[in-house]
């Protein structure tokens, strides 16, 4: 085929190019026929214009009407401005046409199974599986942009501060302690397996003990769990590492980071600096670590005033050392009984026995749910709450942590279901002071909240067999609209605490040097102070484009079930390959 010549893409011409002769190639987006007059809208990366075929040019005009969608076609033409009336101010090109003298069709499309335009009304699932005809749409190749965009703002900003990229390994070995991994089967190594990194963690550190200083990467991370929402299996970080730093270094360069990208991409400026909340305000007023600030309904703690009821619900959980706390739901009070149960059968999800709710009615009177045994407390709750004539006060009684899970969700769900978040506003946040560990009932044993290698506080390393409890981690996890964006910590450089730490978690000194010996050995040869944090770029990239579905934000991403629709992967594979492997399927 001759080359293809391209004078123009089809978001550029404009009123000053009229009477020039063009070439534009792309898709064809649309066709119409107006009597004999056969109008085109021919699509490329760049935007749309509009190509007219006259009959008077024959050639052109037959093929141009055997043009379907999604046809690929090279058009010459002269550029022309639009007859008043017809011109389409939506359109960057809406002044001008090409009336098309020459067309070649570089090659048929059979009919698709949608068209950009109708993706919307196409199920996700069809969008996957054609994912190239999804992306052919303005608003994926957007978002593709954007996230070029933003990883490229990013290595500029870290390259400035006098950051190095350094890649890490994806064959890694299997240290299973946070999610599930990915295994990959040696071949040379008949039973035994690689696991793909559930993030640069370790490498990063080493980085430090090799000298780098200060490392960064945008690197794809692995977890074998449930795709989400906000969650893809396979996803993308941008990982950093610094030595000799405290704290408040890493959240000063990350602060940095997204201040330059919030206002490169939308004009927004980031807080300076981003204010902090500790984890024990968050979660009292929010009942999550990482709580969207755009909107009030905080929890209010009622336990003292629950205990003067003969509530049976409230007396149990205080009982048995829990407590008793609410979340008010401004104008609620015009729920139906049908939609409060539905909410305590949707708070089962999260672990309560129940939610009971109660109304404000006019004169500071409450109505309906347990109204009656709260009788004797009523004025008490109104004032504590703050609830107004209107609202729905609704309650959780239980032990602390399921309390603040069910109410942290709750508040969460009726701000959304109700529409009581208020759009175009950003809220960042550093929740920082994290307990260091947390005991798990399941496994009996504590479990480290961020990672194993978190330094806990100075003051807190004396206790930290004695009161592993009450230990404060250095870690900082940066909050915006109730999302996490990241998190990292200040990392433990003397082996003696490492060790101390992993046999806290219960790892036997023998399984520590199995799993974790070259960090170990590594760290005594001359291991700087060092901390570090990743960023999930995905989530980034879905605010920066307003989007609540990380798939919108991966070129080709992963269903829920952790498919990809388009390549059918996962897919079994043949015998002779799992031979090599010295593998067996057992089962399906
Ligand atoms: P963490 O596990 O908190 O920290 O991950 C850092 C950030 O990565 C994003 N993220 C995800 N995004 C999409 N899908 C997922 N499944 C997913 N999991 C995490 C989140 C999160 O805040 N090694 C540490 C960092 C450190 O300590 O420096 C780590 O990976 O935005
Ligand atoms: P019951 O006594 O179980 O019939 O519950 C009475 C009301 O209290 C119902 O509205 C339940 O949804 C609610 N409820 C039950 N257990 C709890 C709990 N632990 N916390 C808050 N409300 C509860």
């Amino acid at each position: 085929m001759a080359t293809i010549v391209r004078t123009h893409t089809c978001g550029q011409l404009r009123k000053e190019h009229v009477s020039q002769t063009v070439q534009i190639a792309g898709w064809v987006n649309g066709y119409r026929d107006h009597g004999g007059v056969i109008f085109i809208d021919l699509r490329d990366r760049d935007g749309l214009t509009q190509v007219v075929f006259h009959p008077e040019f024959k050639e052109a005009h037959d093929l141009a009407n055997k043009l379907r969608s999604e046809d690929v076609i090279h058009v010459t033409g002269q550029c022309v401005a639009r007859e008043a009336g017809m011109t389409n101010p939506r359109l960057a090109t809406g002044e001008i046409e090409v009336q098309g003298s020459a067309v070649t069709v570089l090659n048929k499309s059979q009919t698709p199974p949608f068209s950009p335009d109708e993706a919307d009304k196409v199920s996700e699932e069809t969008r996957l599986k054609y994912r190239y005809i999804d992306l052919r749409r303005p608003r994926m190749q957007h978002v593709l942009r954007t996230r070029y965009r933003v990883t490229k703002l990013m290595r500029d900003y870290f390259e400035k501060q006098g950051f190095t990229e350094v890649e890490t390994p994806f064959l890694y070995k299997s240290t299973p302690e946070g999610a599930r991994e990915f295994l990959v089967p040696s071949r040379i190594h008949a039973g035994s397996f690689y696991a793909l990194p559930q993030s640069p963690q370790l490498f990063k550190q080493i980085l430090m003990m090799s000298g780098m200083e200060r490392y960064v990467q945008i690197v794809k991370c692995f977890r074998d769990e449930d795709p989400r929402a906000d969650r893809q299996a396979e996803f993308t970080q941008l990982d950093m590492e610094m030595s000799f730093v405290d704290r408040d270094d890493v959240m000063n360069i990350i602060e940095g980071c997204v201040r330059i990208v919030w206002k490169e991409v939308l004009g927004i400026d980031v807080p300076n600096p981003i204010p902090r909340m500790g984890y024990a305000e968050a979660m009292n007023r929010f009942g999550i670590d990482r709580p969207d600030m755009r909107y009030g309904m905080e929890l209010t703690d009622i336990s003292d005033i629950a205990a003067k009821t003969d509530f049976g619900v409230f007396k149990g959980a205080l009982g048995a050392g829990g407590t008793v706390r609410t979340v008010v739901l401004p104008g609620g009070g015009d729920m139906t009984r049908k939609e409060t149960d539905g909410l305590a059968e949707w708070a089962k999800g999260f672990g309560a026995k129940g939610l009971a709710v109660t109304k404000v009615i006019a004169g500071g009177k409450l109505e309906t749910g347990i109204a009656k045994f709260l009788a004797p407390i009523a004025d008490d709750l109104i004032e504590r709450t703050g609830a107004k004539e209107g609202d729905l006060i609704c309650f959780a009684a239980d032990s602390e942590k399921v309390v603040f899970k069910v109410l942290g969700e709750l508040r969460q769900k009726l701000a959304r279901d109700r529409k009581l978040i208020p759009e175009g506003q950003w809220k960042w946040l550093w929740v920082i002071d994290f307990p260091s560990f947390e005991f798990d009932p399941e496994l009996k044993r504590w479990i480290a909240l961020h990672h194993p290698f978190t330094s806990p506080r100075d003051e807190d390393i004396p206790n930290l067999e004695a009161k592993p409890g009450e230990c404060i981690a250095k870690a900082y996890d940066l909050v915006c609209n109730g999302s996490e964006l990241g998190g990292g910590s200040i990392r433990i450089h003397n082996p003696e605490v490492q060790a101390r730490v992993f046999k806290l978690l219960g790892l036997s000194e023998e399984d520590a040097r199995k799993k974790f010996g070259f960090l170990l050995d590594a760290l005594k040869f001359g291991a700087p102070p060092h901390g570090g944090i990743a960023l999930g770029i995905d989530r980034i990239i879905m605010h920066l484009c307003g989007t609540t579905n990380i798939r919108d934000v991966i070129a080709f991403p992963k269903t829920q079930n952790g498919a990809d629709l388009m390549t059918e992967a996962p897919s079994q594979v043949e015998d002779k390959q799992l031979k090599e492997l010295s593998l067996r399927v057992t089962g399906q």
